[in-house]
């Protein structure tokens, strides 16, 4: 009996094995270090795009990019930044550029003008970068005028993605040939309290992207949502790298990688991909307790304590409390 038992056991852990970590090792890791890219950015066609090109990822996704030859058309808010990035990459990688300066929190006409300056372009990859997220965590009835806040990030974080890709992917499809990047986050798969709106909105690109890969996937077109963890700029108030905050080039050239690879990635660190879509909401709940309240809530006698946390899931929660305790020790205590 404890031999048939055993060997049941044995088969199941194989079965997981085979089935759950030997593909995602190779999506994720093998793939791309063994066998190099998968796809041909610079046969996707004469001109890339980038939204939210003159800071943080996005920078480090137009200079990537034109370290491959590819021209690039950059899209932001300021114009001095504009020109002093394209200014740049214009004398380092010899490529054209084209820049175009809009806010993507304001209203639909900002497409005509970016449909307009791009109409003779042959775009074949589009990331989709640009985002906006919260000054600082707050609960979702405290956001100072929430209304217009609302408004302006699904105009910058949902609409943007759809317009992009509504101006762009025709061509593709034209052509038989593109890649689309849907910059997403990491609050895709972590719990969102404090940031509902914007783990929210990143949600929407997460799945947008993914029904989208699957509609053009016979099209020759790539789809891909980014779930970035901690990356070190502006928006996420990170200053310093470490184990799980990592800079924009370092973020960008692992995510190149991966494109045609893994249809969502954290990319990095590449254990973060594996282990955050294990955490679930109710594992955060605490973190908004009072002392006081956790202590009532976790007030429990020893046989409860390993019937209700070993049976329960005390890896995720040990995960939650040391993904936590980095989120606090950033110094603007920003949870992005
Ligand atoms: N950093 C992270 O840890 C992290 C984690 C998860 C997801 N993400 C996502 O990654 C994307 C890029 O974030 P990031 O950290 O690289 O941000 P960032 O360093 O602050 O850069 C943001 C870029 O977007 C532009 N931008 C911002 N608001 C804009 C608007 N309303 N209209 C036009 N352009 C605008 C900025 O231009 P100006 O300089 O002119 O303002 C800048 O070029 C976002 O979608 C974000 O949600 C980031």
């Amino acid at each position: 009996m404890y031999d048939y038992v055993s060997g049941i056991c044995t088969l199941a852990v194989a079965f997981l094995v085979l089935w759950q970590v030997v593909p995602w090792l190779y999506l994720n890791l093998l793939g791309p270090k063994l066998f190099g890219p998968k796809i041909r950015l610079k046969e996707m066609g004469q001109w890339a795009l980038v939204t939210g090109a003159t800071d943080g990822i996005g920078k480090a996704f137009v200079k990537a990019l034109a370290k491959k030859g590819i021209n690039l058309i950059l899209v932001s808010r300021s114009l001095a930044k504009l020109k002093d990035v394209s200014k740049d990459i214009q004398n380092k990688f010899n490529v054209q550029t084209k820049i175009i300066a809009v806010d993507f929190t304001s209203g639909p006409e900002i497409y005509d003008a970016i449909e307009k300056q791009t109409a003779d372009l042959e775009v074949g990859i589009l990331v989709n970068n640009v985002g906006m997220s919260y000054a600082n965590p707050e609960y979702f009835s405290a956001l100072p005028d929430r209304l217009k806040f609302f408004d302006r990030m699904m105009a910058c974080n949902v609409t943007s993605v759809l317009r992009m890709c509504g101006l762009f992917l025709p061509g593709m499809v034209k052509r038989r040939k593109g890649v689309v990047i849907n910059v997403a986050s990491i609050y895709v798969y972590l719990p969102g309290p404090l940031i509902s709106v914007y783990a929210a909105s990143k949600a929407f690109v997460a799945k947008f992207s993914d029904a989208l890969a699957t509609e053009y996937a016979g099209h020759g077109i790539t789809v891909q949502s980014l779930e970035p963890g901690f990356v070190a700029t502006k928006l996420s108030k990170f200053s310093r790298t470490n184990m799980v905050v990592c800079t924009p080039e370092t973020y960008v050239t692992s995510a190149l990688a991966m494109v045609g690879f893994a249809r969502h990635s954290t990319d990095f660190p590449f254990l973060m991909n594996f282990l955050c879509p294990k955490i679930r909401s109710d594992d955060f709940d605490d973190l908004l307790l009072s002392p006081r309240q956790v202590q009532a809530r976790f007030h429990i006698s020893p046989r409860g304590f390993i019937v209700n946390k070993l049976a329960q899931a005390s890896i995720r929660r040990l995960l939650s409390v040391l993904l936590a305790k980095e989120l606090n020790s950033n110094e603007g205590c920003h949870w992005d």
